[in-house]
């Protein structure tokens, strides 16, 4: 896992589109993530694609999850929040935006039938996550399996709590979410996880530093051969080895970069 500590959420954005951009070519399998993290990501992608300089023509996207029973057109939707947030802002075609299928009356063959639409796209070249302060990625909460495949989940009461501030209530948040398991995200190739705030430190030190635990979804990247974590201080701030994690970027030999093993 490789740990990359920048001072502010602007250069956390900065850096990640460095590492998504790397991917980006046609053919090319993006994993996506909703949730406020990787808005600020987005934006700087936006930006360069306006500014010409990054084109997702010929890429297919694929997002983590999505909340059971909210139509896709409802404004919490995450089929209408990457739309808003992201993919209606760049050049890629919005029948190669996917998710899965929360309208479907029968979750089990909509999770299984989004497992075959990752299968069939050849996999996830990078996947971008964000952690919620359980340490859940996706929403395979606390106690999820470590070899998990698409399904529905019923969210912990703290993510309900945390989520609650995108609708009118707590009582408005959809208790049951489809989400790709920890298994399947762990297919994707490249895993990149970004983590900014006070509010995320406990997770970034149980993910990165903690035992490899179901207790802790997140700590699957420990498992990946090829996970990046990208942080700001406030995110780091209760990380015991940061001496090390920044004496590695130091020492980073030029040849290697960040998009490739
Ligand atoms: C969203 C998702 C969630 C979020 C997590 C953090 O697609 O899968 O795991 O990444 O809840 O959310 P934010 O970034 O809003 O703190």
């Amino acid at each position: 896992m490789e740990i990359l500590i920048r001072d502010t959420p602007e250069s956390v954005a900065r850096t990640a589109a460095d590492v998504f951009a790397a991917h980006v070519r046609p053919g090319a399998v993006l994993g996506l993530a909703t949730g406020s993290t990787p808005v600020a990501t987005y934006k700087e992608l936006i930006f360069r694609v306006e500014a010409g300089n990054l084109s997702f023509r010929g890429c297919q996207a694929f997002l983590l999850d999505e909340y059971v029973g909210l139509p896709k057109e409802h404004e919490q939707s995450y089929h209408s929040t990457i739309r808003r947030e992201f993919t209606s802002h760049i050049d890629i075609d919005d029948a190669d935006v996917h998710g899965p299928d929360g309208t479907n009356p029968d979750p089990h063959a909509a999770a299984l039938d989004y497992e075959k639409q990752l299968k069939n796209s050849g996999g996830v070249d990078i996947q971008i996550l964000g952690v919620g302060t359980n340490g859940h990625i996706g929403f395979n909460e606390p106690s999820s399996s470590l070899n998990s495949h698409t399904r529905l989940k019923t969210l912990h009461p703290q993510t309900v709590a945390d989520n609650a501030r995108f609708f009118d209530s707590e009582e408005d948040v959809p208790r049951h979410v489809l989400t790709q398991g920890l298994g399947t995200i762990s297919q994707a190739k490249h895993l990149m996880l970004l983590a900014t705030g006070e509010g995320k430190a406990d997770a970034v030190q149980a993910l990165a530093e903690g035992p490899l635990s179901a207790f802790c979804p997140a700590s699957v990247l420990q498992w990946h051969e090829h996970a990046t974590v990208i942080c700001d201080e406030a995110a780091a701030s209760k990380l015991a080895n940061t001496d090390y994690y920044r004496f590695a970027e130091t020492h980073k030999p030029e040849w290697q970069g960040f998009g490739g093993l």
